[in-house]
């Protein structure tokens, strides 16, 4: 079976999971590539694999075939299944390689590449609302606000306003062209944030970390590897600061005169000052490891498990 998918920054992800035994949480399973490697890595790991797309979901299902007695497969955002692992299983790991996977990117039909003919971005094809709604329904206001702020596109308003002139948009290649009209020639394709921004909105895609991240503090883990792959500075930001959340001993308000919380709150502390990157030779086979980033914090022994 050939992958569709070419898992990224794999030797990190395997070595921070070395010691890890029992269930382990793959929250972006995907074609299932990390999580094949970390069953083979060793007999003690068992995961729960989540994804939204039943496509990817079905593939890593069959590549897992064997393995099946040590994996449970969950279809859903990752936001609100995680919450039924943490609740049924004792984990000892959580991984998240945040995005679209390769093939999601590359098949035309699913609307996320600049030459397709869809307008849909979808990651779950039985969600509400595509590509096609945001661009063609949305305010101005509210295009202007998901270009700033997912695409950090500085003229925002001024390209809301184009592409409400353009008006209806069919497809992703008739927005790659638009974009080229509308925003400054750069080294990288011109679309590219403006795709970034729509595909953010359309898959919720910050609001689904902010809520995974939500949850795994909530539950408080024991003794537990929580390693988060990110593709964007919006979504590293997002790690980072909850990392360094997680990692402050005190949580008084800022400006306090003397320490009134105890002073013993950390929840673990943070594995990788700062994040693994892809090495050149990684890069070079796999070009979409360029932007990868992975952080890794560890939940203490002795945090009281919460989750029940
Ligand atoms: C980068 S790929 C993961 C690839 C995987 N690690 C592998 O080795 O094959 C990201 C996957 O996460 C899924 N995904 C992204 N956001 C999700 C969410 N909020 N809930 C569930 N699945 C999500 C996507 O559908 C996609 O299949």
């Amino acid at each position: 079976m050939s992958t569709p998918h070419i898992p990224v920054l794999l030797d990190a992800v395997l070595d921070t999971f070395k010691d890890t035994k029992g269930w382990i949480v793959d929250a972006t399973l995907g074609f299932g590539g990390h999580s094949e490697a970390l069953l083979q890595s060793s007999p003690n790991i068992k995961i729960i694999g989540i994804d939204r797309d039943k496509e990817a979901l079905a593939f890593a299902k069959k590549r897992l075939e064997k393995f099946k007695d040590r994996v449970v497969f969950m279809q859903g955002d990752y936001s609100k299944k995680i919450k039924e692992a943490l609740y049924n299983f004792d984990i000892k790991g959580v991984l998240a390689d945040i995005g679209v996977s390769s093939w999601q990117l590359d098949s035309k039909e699913r609307g996320f590449s600049f030459e397709s003919d869809e307008l849909d971005m979808r990651m779950d094809r039985d969600a509400k609302l595509s590509a096609y709604e945001v661009l063609n329904y949305y305010s101005l206001e509210e295009l202007a606000k998901i270009f700033k702020e997912y695409g950090e596109i500085r003229d925002a308003k001024r390209v809301a306003k184009a592409i409400i002139a353009n008006r209806p948009i069919q497809s992703a290649k008739e927005l790659a062209h638009l974009a080229k009209r509308i925003l400054p020639a750069k080294k990288i394709h011109p679309a590219t944030t403006l795709f970034q921004a729509i595909r953010i909105e359309v898959n919720k895609e910050l609001d689904e970390l902010t809520a995974l991240l939500d949850s795994l503090q909530e539950a408080r883990l024991k003794d537990a590897k929580i390693a988060i792959i990110t593709f964007h500075s919006l979504e590293d930001r997002i790690v980072k600061n909850r990392f360094k959340e997680w990692a402050k001993e005190c949580i008084c308000p800022e400006g306090v005169m003397r320490c009134e919380c105890g002073g013993s709150n950390a929840l673990g502390k943070i594995l990788t000052k700062k994040p693994i990157i892809a090495t050149s030779k990684e890069k070079a086979i796999n070009p979409r490891s360029r932007s990868a980033k992975m952080r890794v914090f560890w939940m203490k022994e002795s945090n009281g498990n919460k989750s029940g």
